[in-house]
């Protein structure tokens, strides 16, 4: 019997994190302070942040020790499983290998504990004793309720609100482990009221969720403000899945020529291909692949320019492709992939030719997990179906080009709680929308004027 399923011991979990920043040819340029225009200091950022995560936003170190505190709770779900997908191989007749690393086995179904459980940590250790954050489809905010009930911290969590709306189940979650919630745009915060305001029946967006956990968190000693993506110290905390995968796949024998990523705001992604990178960069050949929604094709069609990371424009300028602050995509129901933004990491390296990206239309990402689900057996995440998708079709792509790839994509969750999506997919309600230009070139209206990236 040929081997499914290619494990490490927990002794085996990687015992630093793999930071880029380090190694690559264009290093990230520099946040702005948007009054000054200047780049931000750690006295900007303190007031929301704990100085050993505004450390390693900036570190040139290539790699990070990871806390003892922090590998004892990654050892309740990691090292993850790499898997080759044998079955779903045979179901579409391809000549390539498919190799996937699940991150669905953490407590909170997907590698957002990755980076919930360091940062918890951290703010506990300097003083910290809450946290505010928000949350699109509410995997994030699951994932810091749970790092913070294990750290002993308070958690607010600003949930956009339509996904508050559809995703009972995933705010139940939160609540378990012992976060509050409230839906936002809320009236807790002058962020949240500015948009009621305006838009009384606003579902809200990660933009304006962002404003509001930024603002709670600013406003008071005891609370920090905690981001599950984007940010360079969220990546590198990311990277035990990439060091992990790269010894996985050499108990398989292999080494991937493809590597694939759902990317929001690029977390997964990154923590899957920066270690595939640090060998690129060291002269190996390999493909890496981004793979988001047409809805919102932040890489594929976005500007590459600075902007604010929300729709209230209370965070700092960030070099970044970007929609524009305040769009607002379509309610397509990869909510964690509903950002205007993504990683300056990822945005730099795109630029460089590191990576590329693809956009796909949603009810194409859906007969994908489906076809997955009824081979592989898990049922995806609807972001993680998207590398799902690309997976697919760079096999297919190979097929018809009579060539054979190795192709190693992240499941960065599962999807059990987002079953009201599978539904709407298999009663033919899903809509595919691919990002209107005029709305594009709409919202693209609100960085004018903004410092223009070298
Ligand atoms: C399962 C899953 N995958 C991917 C993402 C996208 O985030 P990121 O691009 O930071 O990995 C999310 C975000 O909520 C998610 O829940």
């Amino acid at each position: 019997m040929e081997q499914t399923k290619f494990l490490l011991a927990e002794s085996e979990l990687p015992r630093r994190w793999y930071n880029i920043a380090a190694d690559m040819p264009s290093p990230p340029q520099p946040v702005l302070h948007p009054g000054t225009g200047q780049p931000v200091g750690p006295d900007d950022l303190s007031p929301l942040f704990p100085m050993a995560l505004i450390g390693q936003e900036v570190s040139e170190e290539a790699e990070i020790a990871i806390p003892e505190e922090v590998l004892d709770i990654y050892s309740l779900w990691r090292p993850t499983p790499l898997y080759r997908a044998r079955r779903l191989e045979q179901e579409v007749g391809t000549r390539s290998r498919i190799f996937y690393k699940y991150e669905g086995v953490s407590p909170a179904g997907s590698h957002k504990p990755n980076t919930a459980v360091a940062q918890a940590y951290y703010n506990q250790k300097e003083g910290r004793t809450r946290l505010s954050t928000e949350t699109g489809a509410g995997q994030w905010g699951s994932a810091l309720a749970l790092a913070c009930k294990l750290f002993g911290l308070e958690c607010k969590v600003y949930m956009v609100k339509i996904s508050y709306e559809q995703k009972p189940f995933r705010r139940s979650l939160i609540q378990a482990w012992g976060a509050t919630i409230v839906a936002s745009p809320s009236e807790e915060t002058q962020s949240g009221r500015a948009v009621l305001e305006e838009h009384p029946d606003s579902p809200g967006s990660l933009g304006i969720a962002i404003s509001e956990a930024v603002e709670d968190a600013a406003g008071r000693d005891d609370t920090a403000y905690s981001l599950g993506s984007v940010l360079n110290h969220v990546l590198l905390h990311q990277t035990v899945i990439g060091q992990e995968a790269l010894a996985q796949m050499e108990l398989a024998g292999a080494f991937p020529d493809v590597v694939i990523g759902c990317v929001g705001g690029g977390s997964n992604f990154a923590g899957l291909s920066f270690p595939f990178l640090r060998e690129k960069i060291g002269g190996r050949e390999i493909d890496v692949l981004a793979c988001e929604p047409a809805a919102c094709p932040t890489l594929t069609r976005g500007l590459f320019a600075y902007d604010f990371g929300d729709t209230g424009k209370l965070t700092p300028l960030v070099p970044m492709h970007t929609l524009g602050h305040d769009f607002i995509p379509a309610p397509i129901h990869a909510g964690g992939l509903r950002y205007h933004g993504v990683a300056p990491l990822i945005s730099q390296l795109v630029r460089d030719g590191l990576m590329r990206a693809e956009a796909y239309l949603q009810n194409d990402v859906f007969a994908s997990a489906v076809l997955f689900a009824g081979s592989e057996g898990i049922i995806p995440a609807p972001e993680a179906a998207h590398a799902i998708h690309g997976a697919l079709e760079t096999a297919k792509a190979a097929d018809e080009a009579g060539e054979e790839r190795t192709i190693l994509f992240n499941l960065s969750g599962h999807g059990h709680f987002d079953m009201a999506a599978y539904d709407n997919y298999f009663a033919g309600k899903l809509e595919d929308v691919a990002l209107d230009e005029e709305e594009m070139q709409r919202a693209l209206h609100a960085i004018e004027g903004l410092p223009t990236p070298a």
